[in-house]
């Protein structure tokens, strides 16, 4: 069952192109979020800015701007929206006030002269649109498609010293620190958007999960915008580090249910889970050697041919007394399937069965197929992804023997009755639950999983520190 299932998988990898198996979507209160937040932490930053010196020269007077300050700002709230013509953002903010004070100083010849200036800056507008893209190594890109800025008035004043002497420039100052501050802002934008980008474009999009696979997550399509949510599609494959070999099927296109009450929408195929199974599988790392020292004291049952007896008659006879190890490797890779509220996996492995011999030479006893399904649950309580395990089918058949031919009824029992008390440790474990991933000043909140027909979907809102 199993194979024919990796070959339908297969043959829909032949007719589709590279789907997305990893699916991130901001929706429209999620960047409202993130704009509240962000516009706390610039009012907080406004505070702390300090100003270059302004040095020039009005006809033959040389003066200073030093020390300036703001004093005062009306910091409205900018507004941020999906802008869909772009695959971007368009945000805007209107009706920046600023107050600033400092300290003048001029000089004429050799005499100097200083006092102190209130300067007013009112009604800043600026609008700027953002162009989202993704650059041929699956960096995600980002572009200043347009920028402009406008400022209303200025308002100067001048005191102390001989001040007056400012009088009939101030017109000109005006104009002047207008022109400044409105010529400056784009270009600083755009140079922070720079930023930005250069910052993007050194992220890893490959992250090394432990030393056997590694986690590749570029984009594997451009960004989706539309007016209500920004959709990012992300390759999410595991790759073993040893085989570097793709899987031999790829990711069925899926949609996330439209969610507009929370911030952030995840969605995860099976094929992200099962190219784990396939790294793991086809490294060969699916194996395991038990021995008797690995079965808990209190078992009813020893790894020694001399106890086999009732499982495998002909084996006390002929060879009594000697310990027996297995080595047990998965036949087929295992495989998930994610239906509606359920995860099912399918594996079959195989074991061979050893004697051990006085000289510590193995000797082959026998074979068994062993072909299991189970089914779990996964949800999300307190914060903390939870899960349980239920095995469904549990089938043992002999594939080969050197010992002759015998029923395996009995050992199907009784790997049966081993498999429950392994299931039954592992829920254990799972019912404790696992902490949800955490990135330095997020955290997510209100979260809730769904295991949906090929995908799993993630509806959360996020929490985000302003300060760090
Ligand atoms: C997108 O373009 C259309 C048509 O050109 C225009 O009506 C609409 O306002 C634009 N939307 C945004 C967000 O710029
Ligand atoms: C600017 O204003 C602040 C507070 O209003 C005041 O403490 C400071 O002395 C002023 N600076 C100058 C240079 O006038
Ligand atoms: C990116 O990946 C490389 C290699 O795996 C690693 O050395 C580096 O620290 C990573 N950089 C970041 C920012 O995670
Ligand atoms: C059983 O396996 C463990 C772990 O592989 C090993 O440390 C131990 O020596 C083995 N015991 C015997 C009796 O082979
Ligand atoms: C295997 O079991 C028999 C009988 O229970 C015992 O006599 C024998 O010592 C055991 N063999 C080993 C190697 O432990
Ligand atoms: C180990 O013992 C077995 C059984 O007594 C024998 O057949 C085999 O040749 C021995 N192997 C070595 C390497 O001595
Ligand atoms: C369990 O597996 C056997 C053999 O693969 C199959 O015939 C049977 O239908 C399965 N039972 C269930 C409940 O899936």
């Amino acid at each position: 069952m199993l194979q024919t299932l990796l070959t339908a998988l297969t043959l829909i990898s032949c007719v589709s192109g590279e789907n997305p198996a990893v699916q991130l979507v901001l929706t429209n209160k999620g960047l409202q979020y993130v704009r509240h937040i962000g516009a706390g932490w610039v009012q907080e930053k406004l505070d702390l800015i300090t100003f270059p010196d302004i040095s020039g020269k009005i006809g033959f007077i040389k003066y200073t701007l030093s020390g300036v300050r703001i004093t005062q700002c009306d910091f409205p709230e900018p507004s941020v929206e999906f802008n869909p013509n772009n695959t971007g953002l368009t945000m805007s903010l209107s009706g920046l006030s600023v107050a600033v004070n400092g300290s003048w100083a001029s000089r004429v010849g050799l005499i100097s002269d200083g006092g102190t200036f209130d300067m007013a800056v009112f009604k800043v507008d600026v609008t700027s649109v953002l162009e989202f893209g993704k650059h041929p190594s699956g960096h995600l890109s980002v572009t200043s498609v347009s920028c402009g800025a406008n400022i209303q008035s200025v308002d100067v004043r001048f005191y102390g010293g001989a001040s007056w002497i400012f009088k009939p420039f101030v017109r000109f100052f005006k104009k002047y620190i207008r022109a400044g501050i409105q010529g400056n802002i784009c270009p600083y934008l755009e140079e922070s958007v720079a930023g930005l980008e250069q910052y993007l474009q050194a992220m890893n999009v490959t992250y090394d999960v432990n030393p056997a696979v590694s986690l590749e997550l570029p984009l594997s399509v451009s960004p989706g915008v539309d007016s209500e949510s920004m959709n990012f599609g992300l390759k999410g494959e595991f790759l073993s580090l040893e085989t570097h070999k793709d899987p031999p099927f790829v990711a069925r296109p899926f949609s996330l249910p439209k969610q507009s009450n929370y911030m952030l929408l995840m969605g995860l195929s099976e094929f992200t889970v099962n190219s784990a199974s396939f790294a793991y599988y086809s490294a060969g790392h699916l194996q395991a050697n038990i021995n008797d020292s690995m079965i808990p004291p209190y078992f009813p049952f020893r790894l020694n041919t001399s106890s086999m007896g009732q499982y495998v008659p002909q084996l006390p006879k002929l060879f009594p007394g000697l310990l027996m190890t297995l080595q047990i490797y998965a036949g087929e890779m295992p495989l998930f399937s994610f239906e509606p509220d359920s995860v099912k996996l399918g594996m079959s492995a195989a074991i061979k069965a050893f004697a051990v011999q006085p000289n510590a030479t193995l000797t082959p006893l026998f074979k068994l197929n062993v072909d299991s399904q189970f089914s779990g649950k996964v949800w999300i309580d307190n914060e903390k992804l939870k899960s349980s395990v239920m095995m469904d089918n549990f089938t043992l058949s002999l594939a080969s023997s050197e010992v002759g031919p015998f029923k395996t009824d009995a050992l199907e029992g009784l790997a049966k009755i081993g498999m429950k008390a392994v299931v039954k440790t592992i829920n254990e474990k799972l019912g404790q639950g696992f902490d949800l991933p955490r990135m330095k000043g997020a955290q997510l909140v209100n979260s809730v999983l769904k295991v949906e027909k090929g995908f799993v979907a993630l509806t959360s809102d996020a929490q985000l520190q302003s300060t760090y």
